[in-house]
Protein backbone atom coordinates (compact mmCIF):
# COMPACT_ATOMS: atom_id res chain seq x y z
CA UNK A 1 0.00 0.00 0.00
CA UNK A 2 0.96 3.67 -1.35
CA UNK A 3 3.18 5.28 2.03
CA UNK A 4 0.93 7.72 4.26
CA UNK A 5 3.76 10.48 4.11
CA UNK A 6 7.51 10.29 3.92
CA UNK A 7 7.35 12.33 6.84
CA UNK A 8 7.05 12.03 10.49
CA UNK A 9 3.80 10.64 11.93
CA UNK A 10 3.59 10.90 15.66
CA UNK A 11 1.62 8.52 17.69
CA UNK A 12 1.22 9.02 21.74
CA UNK A 13 0.48 6.51 23.68
CA UNK A 14 2.54 4.36 21.76
CA UNK A 15 3.10 1.61 24.69
CA UNK A 16 -0.45 1.31 25.21
CA UNK A 17 -2.87 -1.46 23.69
CA UNK A 18 -4.01 0.51 20.70
CA UNK A 19 -1.39 2.74 20.08
CA UNK A 20 1.29 -0.41 20.04
CA UNK A 21 -1.00 -2.05 17.42
CA UNK A 22 -1.36 0.97 15.25
CA UNK A 23 2.52 1.61 15.46
CA UNK A 24 3.60 -2.01 14.67
CA UNK A 25 1.75 -2.08 11.37
CA UNK A 26 2.80 1.95 10.77
CA UNK A 27 6.59 0.75 10.80
CA UNK A 28 5.87 -2.77 9.20
CA UNK A 29 4.81 -0.32 6.23
CA UNK A 30 7.90 1.48 6.63
CA UNK A 31 6.89 4.81 8.14
CA UNK A 32 9.14 6.88 10.50
CA UNK A 33 7.30 6.98 13.46
CA UNK A 34 7.83 8.69 16.79
CA UNK A 35 6.25 7.55 19.94
CA UNK A 36 5.34 9.61 23.39
CA UNK A 37 4.18 7.34 26.06
CA UNK A 38 4.77 8.58 30.02
CA UNK A 39 4.45 4.68 30.76
CA UNK A 40 1.84 5.54 33.96
CA UNK A 41 1.17 2.58 36.19
CA UNK A 42 -2.96 2.19 35.71
CA UNK A 43 -2.36 -0.78 34.83
CA UNK A 44 1.11 -3.63 34.84
CA UNK A 45 3.98 -1.36 33.59
CA UNK A 46 5.81 -4.36 32.03
CA UNK A 47 3.08 -5.19 29.60
CA UNK A 48 3.96 -1.55 28.47
CA UNK A 49 7.27 -2.12 28.65
CA UNK A 50 7.18 -5.58 26.67
CA UNK A 51 5.41 -3.89 23.73
CA UNK A 52 7.86 -1.23 23.64
CA UNK A 53 10.10 -3.86 23.47
CA UNK A 54 9.13 -5.82 20.14
CA UNK A 55 8.55 -2.59 18.22
CA UNK A 56 12.46 -1.36 19.35
CA UNK A 57 13.47 -5.04 18.48
CA UNK A 58 11.98 -5.05 15.18
CA UNK A 59 12.13 -1.83 13.85
CA UNK A 60 14.72 -0.04 16.32
CA UNK A 61 15.46 2.24 13.04
CA UNK A 62 12.53 3.84 12.29
CA UNK A 63 11.01 4.21 15.45
CA UNK A 64 12.39 7.00 18.18
CA UNK A 65 10.49 6.44 21.49
CA UNK A 66 10.10 9.37 24.68
CA UNK A 67 9.21 8.46 27.79
CA UNK A 68 7.35 12.09 28.22
CA UNK A 69 3.92 13.37 29.52
CA UNK A 70 1.72 14.82 27.39
CA UNK A 71 0.45 17.20 29.30
CA UNK A 72 4.05 18.84 29.57
CA UNK A 73 3.87 21.56 27.01
CA UNK A 74 7.65 21.78 26.97
CA UNK A 75 8.53 18.49 27.26
CA UNK A 76 6.45 17.96 23.69
CA UNK A 77 7.56 21.03 21.91
CA UNK A 78 11.21 19.52 22.59
CA UNK A 79 10.12 16.15 20.89
CA UNK A 80 8.08 17.99 18.51
CA UNK A 81 11.00 20.11 17.13
CA UNK A 82 13.96 17.64 17.27
CA UNK A 83 11.65 15.44 14.70
CA UNK A 84 13.45 14.90 11.38
CA UNK A 85 11.77 14.57 8.79
CA UNK A 86 9.07 17.02 10.30
CA UNK A 87 5.95 15.42 11.95
CA UNK A 88 2.70 15.90 9.77
CA UNK A 89 0.54 13.47 10.97
CA UNK A 90 -0.93 12.84 14.39
CA UNK A 91 -2.42 9.27 15.95
CA UNK A 92 -3.47 10.96 19.25
CA UNK A 93 -4.04 7.93 21.69
CA UNK A 94 -2.58 8.66 24.98
CA UNK A 95 -5.29 9.33 27.41
CA UNK A 96 -6.66 8.07 31.06
CA UNK A 97 -8.84 5.55 29.79
CA UNK A 98 -11.30 3.63 31.42
CA UNK A 99 -14.96 4.53 32.43
CA UNK A 100 -15.29 3.24 36.35
CA UNK A 101 -11.51 4.35 37.06
CA UNK A 102 -13.02 8.45 36.52
CA UNK A 103 -15.03 7.97 39.52
CA UNK A 104 -12.02 6.92 41.59
CA UNK A 105 -9.21 9.90 39.72
CA UNK A 106 -10.81 12.23 37.82
CA UNK A 107 -8.20 14.39 37.96
CA UNK A 108 -6.10 12.61 35.63
CA UNK A 109 -8.82 12.91 33.05
CA UNK A 110 -8.89 16.10 33.05
CA UNK A 111 -4.71 16.74 32.74
CA UNK A 112 -4.42 13.96 30.64
CA UNK A 113 -7.64 13.56 28.38
CA UNK A 114 -8.46 17.71 28.38
CA UNK A 115 -4.87 19.51 28.79
CA UNK A 116 -2.80 16.79 26.47
CA UNK A 117 -5.04 16.94 23.49
CA UNK A 118 -4.74 21.01 23.41
CA UNK A 119 -1.00 20.60 24.13
CA UNK A 120 -1.04 18.10 21.06
CA UNK A 121 -3.40 20.26 19.13
CA UNK A 122 -1.39 23.35 19.13
CA UNK A 123 1.72 21.91 18.35
CA UNK A 124 -0.25 20.35 15.06
CA UNK A 125 -1.86 23.75 14.35
CA UNK A 126 1.75 25.84 14.68
CA UNK A 127 3.32 23.52 12.53
CA UNK A 128 3.87 24.61 8.41
CA UNK A 129 2.14 22.04 5.89
CA UNK A 130 0.42 19.92 9.13
CA UNK A 131 -1.76 17.39 7.13
CA UNK A 132 -3.81 15.31 9.47
CA UNK A 133 -5.06 14.99 13.09
CA UNK A 134 -6.09 11.34 14.08
CA UNK A 135 -7.61 11.06 17.57
CA UNK A 136 -9.25 8.38 19.92
CA UNK A 137 -12.88 9.20 21.22
CA UNK A 138 -15.13 6.79 22.19
CA UNK A 139 -18.38 5.09 22.50
CA UNK A 140 -19.22 6.22 25.44
CA UNK A 141 -20.09 9.22 24.33
CA UNK A 142 -23.55 8.25 23.42
CA UNK A 143 -24.06 8.26 27.14
CA UNK A 144 -27.50 7.28 27.61
CA UNK A 145 -28.47 7.35 23.60
CA UNK A 146 -30.97 4.84 23.92
CA UNK A 147 -31.40 4.67 20.42
CA UNK A 148 -29.90 1.48 19.12
CA UNK A 149 -27.24 1.11 17.33
CA UNK A 150 -25.68 4.76 17.61
CA UNK A 151 -24.83 6.96 14.83
CA UNK A 152 -22.41 9.71 14.42
CA UNK A 153 -25.62 11.78 13.78
CA UNK A 154 -27.04 10.88 17.41
CA UNK A 155 -26.89 13.72 20.02
CA UNK A 156 -24.08 13.47 22.60
CA UNK A 157 -24.75 15.69 25.20
CA UNK A 158 -25.26 13.06 28.57
CA UNK A 159 -21.82 11.82 28.93
CA UNK A 160 -22.82 8.91 31.99
CA UNK A 161 -19.08 9.72 33.39
CA UNK A 162 -16.21 11.80 33.26
CA UNK A 163 -14.59 9.61 31.08
CA UNK A 164 -17.00 9.72 28.73
CA UNK A 165 -17.40 14.23 29.22
CA UNK A 166 -13.18 13.90 28.81
CA UNK A 167 -13.48 12.58 25.14
CA UNK A 168 -16.48 14.15 23.86
CA UNK A 169 -14.55 17.57 24.90
CA UNK A 170 -12.03 16.26 22.43
CA UNK A 171 -14.04 16.05 19.99
CA UNK A 172 -15.17 19.51 20.62
CA UNK A 173 -12.01 21.62 21.10
CA UNK A 174 -10.88 19.63 17.92
CA UNK A 175 -14.02 21.28 16.08
CA UNK A 176 -12.85 24.65 17.14
CA UNK A 177 -9.48 23.99 15.54
CA UNK A 178 -10.72 22.97 12.59
CA UNK A 179 -12.61 26.08 12.40
CA UNK A 180 -10.07 28.56 13.75
CA UNK A 181 -6.92 27.21 12.11
CA UNK A 182 -8.15 25.10 9.49
CA UNK A 183 -6.93 21.95 10.95
CA UNK A 184 -7.86 18.93 9.30
CA UNK A 185 -8.98 16.70 12.33
CA UNK A 186 -10.59 13.11 12.69
CA UNK A 187 -11.88 11.58 15.87
CA UNK A 188 -12.78 7.99 16.35
CA UNK A 189 -14.90 6.54 18.50
CA UNK A 190 -13.85 2.95 19.22
CA UNK A 191 -16.34 0.32 20.34
CA UNK A 192 -14.78 -1.91 23.21
CA UNK A 193 -11.14 -2.94 21.69
CA UNK A 194 -10.08 -6.36 22.55
CA UNK A 195 -7.48 -9.15 21.63
CA UNK A 196 -3.77 -10.42 21.90
CA UNK A 197 -1.49 -7.56 24.02
CA UNK A 198 -5.05 -6.45 25.46
CA UNK A 199 -5.67 -3.99 28.67
CA UNK A 200 -5.31 -5.75 32.14
CA UNK A 201 -8.35 -3.39 33.12
CA UNK A 202 -10.75 -4.77 30.89
CA UNK A 203 -13.26 -7.64 30.73
CA UNK A 204 -11.75 -10.11 28.81
CA UNK A 205 -8.42 -10.13 30.39
CA UNK A 206 -9.98 -10.03 34.02
CA UNK A 207 -12.39 -12.49 33.13
CA UNK A 208 -9.47 -15.11 32.01
CA UNK A 209 -6.86 -14.62 34.67
CA UNK A 210 -9.58 -15.09 37.12
CA UNK A 211 -10.87 -17.89 35.88
CA UNK A 212 -7.44 -19.83 35.29
CA UNK A 213 -7.16 -18.84 39.41
CA UNK A 214 -10.60 -20.09 39.86
CA UNK A 215 -11.60 -17.00 41.53
CA UNK A 216 -15.25 -15.69 40.67
CA UNK A 217 -15.56 -13.29 38.40
CA UNK A 218 -17.90 -10.12 38.94
CA UNK A 219 -20.20 -9.53 36.34
CA UNK A 220 -21.85 -6.43 36.18
CA UNK A 221 -25.56 -5.82 35.18
CA UNK A 222 -26.36 -9.63 35.71
CA UNK A 223 -24.74 -10.37 32.47
CA UNK A 224 -27.26 -8.53 30.58
CA UNK A 225 -24.63 -5.92 29.21
CA UNK A 226 -24.59 -5.80 25.72
CA UNK A 227 -21.26 -4.79 23.71
CA UNK A 228 -19.98 -3.96 20.42
CA UNK A 229 -16.48 -5.60 20.80
CA UNK A 230 -13.95 -4.90 18.46
CA UNK A 231 -11.26 -6.67 17.44
CA UNK A 232 -7.97 -5.19 17.58
CA UNK A 233 -6.57 -5.65 14.18
CA UNK A 234 -10.18 -4.29 13.04
CA UNK A 235 -9.45 -1.37 14.75
CA UNK A 236 -6.18 -0.88 14.14
CA UNK A 237 -6.92 -1.22 10.20
CA UNK A 238 -9.25 2.37 10.76
CA UNK A 239 -7.13 4.30 12.49
CA UNK A 240 -4.99 4.03 9.44
CA UNK A 241 -7.57 4.38 6.79
CA UNK A 242 -8.79 7.48 8.61
CA UNK A 243 -5.47 8.70 9.06
CA UNK A 244 -4.88 8.30 4.54
CA UNK A 245 -8.24 10.13 4.64
CA UNK A 246 -7.37 13.62 4.99
CA UNK A 247 -10.93 15.90 5.76
CA UNK A 248 -11.04 18.31 3.19
CA UNK A 249 -12.59 22.28 3.88
CA UNK A 250 -15.86 22.88 1.50
CA UNK A 251 -17.84 25.54 1.18
CA UNK A 252 -20.36 23.79 3.56
CA UNK A 253 -18.41 21.79 5.94
CA UNK A 254 -15.12 22.32 8.00
CA UNK A 255 -12.28 19.25 7.69
CA UNK A 256 -13.50 17.32 10.80
CA UNK A 257 -15.24 14.20 11.07
CA UNK A 258 -16.05 11.86 13.82
CA UNK A 259 -16.32 7.97 12.81
CA UNK A 260 -17.93 4.79 14.84
CA UNK A 261 -15.31 2.21 14.67
CA UNK A 262 -17.18 -1.19 16.13
CA UNK A 263 -18.12 -4.20 14.73
CA UNK A 264 -21.65 -3.20 14.11
CA UNK A 265 -22.67 -7.08 16.04
CA UNK A 266 -23.63 -6.93 19.31
CA UNK A 267 -22.81 -9.69 21.95
CA UNK A 268 -23.79 -10.02 25.75
CA UNK A 269 -21.43 -10.47 28.62
CA UNK A 270 -22.63 -13.72 28.98
CA UNK A 271 -22.03 -15.18 25.66
CA UNK A 272 -18.35 -13.87 25.61
CA UNK A 273 -17.88 -15.38 29.05
CA UNK A 274 -19.10 -18.68 27.11
CA UNK A 275 -16.70 -18.20 24.48
CA UNK A 276 -13.90 -17.60 26.99
CA UNK A 277 -14.59 -20.57 28.70
CA UNK A 278 -14.81 -22.67 26.04
CA UNK A 279 -11.45 -21.58 25.17
CA UNK A 280 -9.91 -22.35 28.71
CA UNK A 281 -11.71 -25.79 29.11
CA UNK A 282 -13.14 -24.19 32.16
CA UNK A 283 -16.25 -23.22 33.79
CA UNK A 284 -16.20 -19.65 35.15
CA UNK A 285 -17.75 -18.62 38.79
CA UNK A 286 -19.93 -15.98 38.30
CA UNK A 287 -20.36 -12.86 41.20
CA UNK A 288 -23.21 -11.57 39.33
CA UNK A 289 -23.66 -7.79 40.48
CA UNK A 290 -25.83 -4.27 39.61
CA UNK A 291 -24.68 -2.08 36.82
CA UNK A 292 -21.51 -0.18 38.11
CA UNK A 293 -22.07 3.99 38.05
CA UNK A 294 -21.01 5.37 34.70
CA UNK A 295 -21.52 2.32 33.00
CA UNK A 296 -24.32 2.48 30.38
CA UNK A 297 -25.88 -1.12 29.42
CA UNK A 298 -25.64 -1.38 26.15
CA UNK A 299 -23.36 -0.33 23.18
CA UNK A 300 -23.99 -1.10 19.49
CA UNK A 301 -22.47 0.85 16.36
CA UNK A 302 -23.74 2.27 13.08
CA UNK A 303 -20.55 1.96 10.76
CA UNK A 304 -21.98 3.09 7.54
CA UNK A 305 -19.97 6.48 7.35
CA UNK A 306 -16.55 5.01 8.29
CA UNK A 307 -17.63 1.69 5.70
CA UNK A 308 -18.12 4.10 2.80
CA UNK A 309 -15.74 6.91 3.54
CA UNK A 310 -12.66 4.96 5.52
CA UNK A 311 -13.56 0.99 3.58
CA UNK A 312 -13.72 0.40 7.23
CA UNK A 313 -14.78 -3.84 6.94
CA UNK A 314 -14.25 -5.30 10.60
CA UNK A 315 -13.15 -8.82 9.61
CA UNK A 316 -12.74 -10.66 12.97
CA UNK A 317 -16.28 -12.39 15.17
CA UNK A 318 -15.74 -12.53 18.73
CA UNK A 319 -15.59 -16.40 18.17
CA UNK A 320 -11.93 -16.14 16.16
CA UNK A 321 -11.14 -12.79 18.66
CA UNK A 322 -11.16 -14.45 21.47
CA UNK A 323 -9.48 -17.40 20.59
CA UNK A 324 -6.63 -15.30 19.01
CA UNK A 325 -6.80 -12.96 22.53
CA UNK A 326 -6.46 -16.91 24.83
CA UNK A 327 -3.70 -18.04 22.78
CA UNK A 328 -1.58 -14.91 23.24
CA UNK A 329 -2.31 -14.72 26.80
CA UNK A 330 -1.53 -18.51 27.52
CA UNK A 331 1.61 -17.42 25.50
CA UNK A 332 2.63 -14.44 27.08
CA UNK A 333 1.96 -15.40 30.76
CA UNK A 334 3.39 -19.20 30.09
CA UNK A 335 -0.09 -20.70 31.07
CA UNK A 336 -0.45 -24.23 30.15
N1 LIG B 1 -9.45 0.07 24.24
C1 LIG B 1 -10.73 0.47 24.06
O1 LIG B 1 -11.66 -0.35 24.06
C2 LIG B 1 -11.04 1.93 23.89
C3 LIG B 1 -12.39 2.28 23.70
C4 LIG B 1 -12.70 3.62 23.50
C5 LIG B 1 -11.71 4.57 23.49
N2 LIG B 1 -10.40 4.21 23.68
C6 LIG B 1 -9.38 5.26 23.65
O2 LIG B 1 -8.34 4.82 22.78
C7 LIG B 1 -7.08 5.30 23.24
C8 LIG B 1 -6.12 4.15 23.44
O3 LIG B 1 -6.69 3.25 24.39
P1 LIG B 1 -5.95 1.95 24.88
O4 LIG B 1 -6.99 0.91 25.06
O5 LIG B 1 -4.78 1.68 24.02
O6 LIG B 1 -5.48 2.42 26.34
P2 LIG B 1 -4.09 2.21 27.08
O7 LIG B 1 -4.32 2.65 28.49
O8 LIG B 1 -3.60 0.83 26.85
O9 LIG B 1 -3.12 3.21 26.34
C9 LIG B 1 -3.03 4.58 26.65
C10 LIG B 1 -1.56 4.93 26.82
O10 LIG B 1 -1.47 6.33 27.05
C11 LIG B 1 -0.48 6.56 28.04
N3 LIG B 1 -0.79 7.83 28.70
C12 LIG B 1 -1.85 8.09 29.50
N4 LIG B 1 -1.80 9.37 29.94
C13 LIG B 1 -0.68 9.91 29.37
C14 LIG B 1 -0.08 11.19 29.45
N5 LIG B 1 -0.62 12.17 30.18
N6 LIG B 1 1.07 11.41 28.75
C15 LIG B 1 1.63 10.42 27.99
N7 LIG B 1 1.11 9.18 27.90
C16 LIG B 1 -0.04 8.93 28.58
C17 LIG B 1 -0.55 5.37 28.98
O11 LIG B 1 0.68 5.15 29.65
C18 LIG B 1 -0.91 4.23 28.03
O12 LIG B 1 0.24 3.51 27.62
C19 LIG B 1 -7.38 6.09 24.50
O13 LIG B 1 -7.51 7.45 24.15
C20 LIG B 1 -8.71 5.54 24.97
O14 LIG B 1 -9.41 6.47 25.75
C21 LIG B 1 -10.06 2.90 23.89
Amino acid sequence: MKKITENTILVTGIAGFIGFHVARKLLEEGHKVIGIDCVNDYYDVTLKEARLKLLHDNHGDLLTFYKINIENKEDVEKVWKSANPKITHVVHLAAQAGVRYSLVNPYSYISSNVMGHLVLLEMARHQKDFEHFVYASSSSVYGSNEKMPFSESDPVNQPMALYAATKRCDELMSYSYSHLYGLPTTGLRFFTAYGPWGRPDQALFIFTKKILAGDPIPVFNYGKMKRDFTYIDDIRDGVLAALRHIPKKTEKSLPQEVYNLGNSGVSTLTSYIQLIEENLGKKAILDLQPMQPGDIPAAASDITKARKNLGFDPKINTETGVKNFIEWYKDYYKVD
